[in-house]
């Protein structure tokens, strides 16, 4: 009889919408197009790989779960030290329990499904001598080698819908709004979602604030007869000053801060020199939460189909991307080496300025 084809599916990092689809694309390709094939799927991301903890996947686990958000599988985020080794909460190298469950179940391949520290803890497991192959996701869509990653589009429709309902109640009152999204420290989320809801200024990692700029854009707008602004603040946002910070200091900078939101800082600074109210909202996790939305569901069941492409052509140690609207894969070496900012000179930074939006610099 022919040989197993045997493959361990992860989700792993922070959940994000299009997760389920993402299995279920890997997972019924694979049924379809590979002979002898058994899936397994490590529960609770890395944990699972660690303490051989997982489920046997029989075809019908990969029915039903097309529109569900969050992950079947479970996910966790384990830490590394980028570039050496993936570690527990007390710094012990775990490489070798993975290493072990892998040989144990005889795998012939990981489909590990993750966001950016999930690609170079991957690019780890595949020094290590495993076979392993990449899906990018993340609302923070800041993946090197793609274009775009599955659960960002959801995230931008659901960051929009906040800032599309806090217009009503910032007019009502004549007040400064803060909305402060995710993304870490790239600031696709919120200049997508900031240009899609008509934000008035959007504050975003990769171009540093100048808090007289911020007063000047709410003045222009005062003096223009409108009687509210609304800020779309990413979480990563940063003012000039910090921006020649090490990233040691801004680290105790932050500490410091004892991890006060951005944008409370900045709502407390702006009261107080403009006299008129500012007011935040945090939409948060929400942003990561419920259903995919339909592009994020094509997306991710593109990317799935494709891992379990590259499976039955034993291509491993990829990523699979998008690149100008065409599904491609890449070394995970490259897709591990950097992180996607947000370019200063991307085209729309310049279609959010031409129709009026101020950045703050
Ligand atoms: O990377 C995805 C993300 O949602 C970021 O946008 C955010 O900064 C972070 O994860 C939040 O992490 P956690 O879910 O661990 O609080």
């Amino acid at each position: 009889m022919k040989r197993m084809t045997r493959v361990g599916l992860i989700t792993s990092g922070g959940d994000c919408q299009g997760l389920n689809a993402a299995i279920r694309g890997v997972g019924k390709a694979l049924l379809q197009y590979v002979d002898n094939v058994e899936i397994f799927g490590m529960r609770d991301g890395y944990r699972g790989l660690i303490e051989c903890d997982y489920d046997f996947m029989e075809p019908r686990a990969f029915s039903g779960i097309l529109t569900e958000g969050g992950t079947i599988l479970g996910t966790s985020r384990q830490p590394y030290i980028p570039g050496k080794a993936i570690v527990d909460e007390d710094g012990n190298n775990v490489m070798p329990a993975m290493l072990d469950t892998y040989n144990r179940l005889n795998l012939d391949c990981l489909v590990v499904m993750g966001g950016n520290g999930t690609q170079k803890s991957a690019k780890l497991l595949m020094d290590a001598g495993m076979n392993v192959i990449t899906l990018p996701k993340t609302i923070d869509n800041d993946i090197y080698g793609t274009d775009i990653t599955f659960g960002f589009q959801s995230a931008v429709d659901i960051a929009s819908n906040v800032i599309d309902y806090i217009h009503s109640t910032a007019s009502s009152h004549s007040r400064t709004f803060l909305v402060e999204l995710m993304g870490r420290d790239a600031g696709w989320l919120t200049l997508h979602a900031g240009i899609s809801s008509g934000a008035d200024i959007i504050l975003l990692p990769e171009i540093p604030y100048d808090i007289d700029k911020v007063v000047a854009g709410i003045e222009h707008r005062r003096r223009s007869g409108r009687n509210f602004t609304i800020i779309a603040v990413a979480e990563g946002a940063v003012p000039k000053n910090a921006a020649n910070l090490s990233e040691e200091e801004r680290r105790r900078q932050k500490e410091s801060d004892s991890h006060v939101p951005v944008s409370y800082r900045l709502a407390e600074q702006l009261e107080k020199i403009t006299g008129q109210e500012a007011r935040v909202t945090i939409p948060g996790h929400y942003q990561r939460g419920g259903p995919p939305c339909p592009y994020d569901r094509v997306l991710a069941t593109q990317f799935g189909t494709a891992a379990a492409r590259l499976i039955r052509q034993k291509q491993y140690g990829r990523m699979v991307g998008m690149r100008d609207g065409e599904i491609i894969s890449i070394p995970l070496a490259d897709a591990a080496s950097r992180t996607k900012f947000l370019p200063v000179d991307h085209p729309l930074i310049q279609t959010a300025r031409d129709v009026g939006i101020f950045f703050g610099d």
